[in-house]
């Protein structure tokens, strides 16, 4: 270059863009030693520093900031929720081992399908547990993120996807496809999710089960800048679609070259060559399983050779050449601090071993529950036992067992309690049941409490936000002393609750307003008469249309509904002859909550569907599957969830299961929905007749 063009003026611009692209490449450098290398050269603070630096370089100089700036990261929310997107190549899902056998019989199928005798190569990864997505890379750039949705087609995630810094926004090197999606796991680390539940009940905001509950919600959220701010991270374990391109031909090497253009990869990756090896991962992995970040439910192993992977092919959805080798539920000793007997909304009494607060699966816990007496009998678990906390996936967590060595000297078998631990009135246990109950009935403020969450569930009167925390608040403030008190709630009541604002009091109201429309068999379930479950009311509500006929309705006339036994009708007349009951009733129906009433099926002949059994496949095009069970059921059919030879129907939509396969073979009749809604519609109107 000249001399004569280098002329320094007062503002030398390119000095500041060089200073700006310096900032820029520092950065991305370090998040990328960080996120990828696992070898950070400098500080948080100092990433912060120079961070700041640049946000205010750029600030004053806005037409130097570069599309991979760090500070490109947090976007606008998309404005419409999240869009969808196809995926170019569908994300699959993979099979499931449970044992060392069940891994030894997938490696000799594929030998035997590959017809060959020597050792099949795998990739060893770990499984995370966390969020699929796929990126989207076009000629380096990343242009979208998406979620898995059902496979074929995800939610566009890109603004909160770019939110995360171990996810480059250009890819590093050289050789990049045209068009590449890279498939891989959005998790929390297990710091990072105890950082964030702990901010986020110092915030009073809502605090999450486990890191996959959190890296999930945090991914979903409209706001990119909420998402900015959860403690995200991203593996990639794959590729689906390449475009203009090559890639290698083994996935170690596939996951190798991600790593060389700046994606990130689980260090826990090696070759297995063959069962053994692969065992010995498995095992390594099961003690390693503790002290690694991020939690893990299992181990992947996929056929490294993609030649080999393309022969096997798929079987559904899901590859031959890969399988998920599951971990047994998470077990960890800790101590019984206390067994307490919880009241449930029917007063049954449930022992709840109080724990000293141990992280197992993937959760904290603090309380697990011994199901019964007979369990506790069963187990002998006793105040200050050693015991072996178990929890699996989403379940309840439990104790699987006492270790007796470990017993402290003089302790006692645990025994219900006589009387209520809330209210203090007696407890029985009937003859032919094996649950102890307080006979309090709502004088029991647990049983109130428990009541009026079911009432509010969202498979009865639905009513949104209103959780354990308001109703227990509600009650002992004495606002609701039954579920008929909800519909008579003051604005001012609500605010001046714990934890509620002039936002949430509003979005209450209106949730209890909302719930006034609803369906007869919703409120009838919402009553919790005792063994009135949805399919129980469905029937009272499709037999007697209304509510009336039902009130006065004798056993004998109960017991000859279809589904209703002696014991159901007897709890449904007790329920209707109670006059506290009764007025309560009357209340929620004179502060404005009503259904449309129907013609019952007890008053006419049976429907045009009676006797008849429908199974619904698939995605119907209009009607919602709730929607379609509603109307078969109000004809008179039976739905079932399962095709047999009694099978009279099966109503496919798009996509069918394995239901569609089943009623070809035995012959059953299948129908679409267009079929089905002129079937209903000719039953209806000759109803209505
Ligand atoms: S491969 C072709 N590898 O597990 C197979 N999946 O059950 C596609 N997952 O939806 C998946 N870690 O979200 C693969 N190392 C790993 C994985 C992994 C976690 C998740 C993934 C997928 C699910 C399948």
């Amino acid at each position: 270059m000249a001399a004569s063009a280098r002329r320094p003026g007062p503002f030398p611009m390119s000095s500041i863009k060089k200073q700006i692209t310096a900032l820029r490449e520092q950065l991305n450098e370090h998040s990328w030693r960080y996120h990828v290398l696992a070898d950070p050269v400098v500080s948080d603070e100092d990433y912060d520093r120079l961070y700041q630096a640049l946000v205010e370089l750029e600030g004053a100089h806005p037409k130097f900031i570069a599309a991979d700036s760090p500070t490109q990261r947090v976007g606008e929310a998309p404005a419409d929720g999240f869009a969808e997107v196809k995926h170019l190549a569908p994300m699959l899902s993979l099979d499931n081992a449970f044992n060392e056998e069940e891994l030894a019989a997938f490696d000799k199928r594929l030998k035997e399908r590959l017809k060959r005798e020597d050792e099949i190569h795998y990739a060893a990864e770990t499984k995370l547990d966390g969020v699929a997505v796929s990126l989207l890379f076009e000629k380096g750039k990343l242009t979208r993120g998406a979620t898995r949705g059902d496979g074929f087609t995800g939610e566009d995630v890109s603004a909160n996807i770019k939110t995360l810094r171990s996810i480059p926004l250009v890819l590093r090197s050289t050789g990049h496809p045209a068009r590449m999606e890279v498939r891989g796991e959005v998790f929390m680390t297990k710091d990072g999710f105890s950082k964030l539940n702990e901010s986020q009940e110092a915030a009073g905001e809502k605090v999450f089960a486990n890191p996959r509950n959190a890296a999930a919600g945090s991914l979903r959220q409209l706001d990119p800048k909420i998402t900015a701010k959860r403690p995200l991270r991203f593996f990639a374990h794959g590729i689906g679609a390449v475009e203009g391109g090559g890639m290698p031909a083994s996935h170690i090497d596939i996951l190798r070259q991600l790593k060389e253009w700046g994606l990130p990869v689980a260090a826990e990756t090696e070759r297995a060559p063959g069962l053994q090896a692969c065992l010995r991962f498995y095992k390594k992995l099961l003690k390693k399983r503790d002290s690694l970040p991020y939690e893990i439910d299992g181990i992947v192993f996929k056929v490294d050779d993609l030649r080999l992977q393309e022969e096997l092919g798929f079987v559904s959805r899901a590859p031959r050449w890969a399988v998920a080798c599951k971990f047994p539920p998470e077990e960890k000793l800790t101590e019984v601090l206390a067994i307490e007997a919880q009241v449930g909304r029917t007063g049954a009494l449930t022992p709840v071993a109080r724990l000293k607060s141990v992280f197992v699966g993937g959760v904290t816990v603090t309380n697990a529950t011994l199901h019964n007496m007979d369990e506790v009998e069963r187990k002998d678990v006793r105040v200050g036992d050693t015991v072996v906390v178990r929890r699996a996936g989403d379940v309840i967590p439990e104790v699987a067992r006492t270790l007796p060595d470990k017993r402290p000297p003089a302790t006692t078998p645990f025994a219900m309690p006589k009387v209520c631990p809330v209210c203090g009135a007696p407890v029985e246990r009937a003859q032919d049941e094996a649950a102890y109950r307080c006979v309090g009935g709502l004088r029991c403020r647990a049983q109130l409490v428990q009541s009026i969450l079911h009432f509010a569930s969202r498979r009865a009167m639905d009513i949104e936000g209103l959780g354990e925390k308001l109703v227990e608040q509600l009650v002992e403030k004495g606002q609701a002393q039954n579920v008929a008190d909800l519909y008579k709630l003051k604005q001012e009541a609500v605010a001046a609750l714990e934890r509620m604002g002039e936002k949430s009091t509003e979005n209450l109201l209106q949730a209890i307003e909302k719930s006034k429309d609803t369906q007869l068999e919703r409120f009838l379930h919402a009553l919790g008469i005792r063994e009135v479950g949805e399919t129980t009311a469905r029937a009272l509500a499709a037999h007697f249309g209304g509510i009336e006929k039902l009130r006065i309705a004798s056993e004998e006339e109960l017991c000859e509904i279809h589904d209703v036994g002696p014991v159901v009708a007897k709890n449904v007349a007790g329920f209707f002859s109670d006059r506290e009951n009764t007025a309560i009733m009357d209340e929620i129906i004179q502060a404005g909550v009503n259904w449309p009433e129907r013609e019952g099926s007890g008053d006419k002949p049976a429907g045009g569907l009676q006797g008849q059994t429908f199974v619904i496949t698939g995605a119907l095009p209009s009607l919602s599957r709730a929607d379609a069970k509603d109307r078969l059921l109000a004809a008179g059919a039976k739905v079932s969830g399962s095709v047999s030879a009694k099978t009279n129907c099966v109503v496919a939509g798009d996509k069918p299961g394995s239901k569609f396969d089943k009623a070809q073979a035995l012959g059953v009749k299948i129908i679409d929905e267009a079929e089905l809604l002129a079937l209903l519609s000719s039953t209806e109107r000759a109803g209505q007749n």
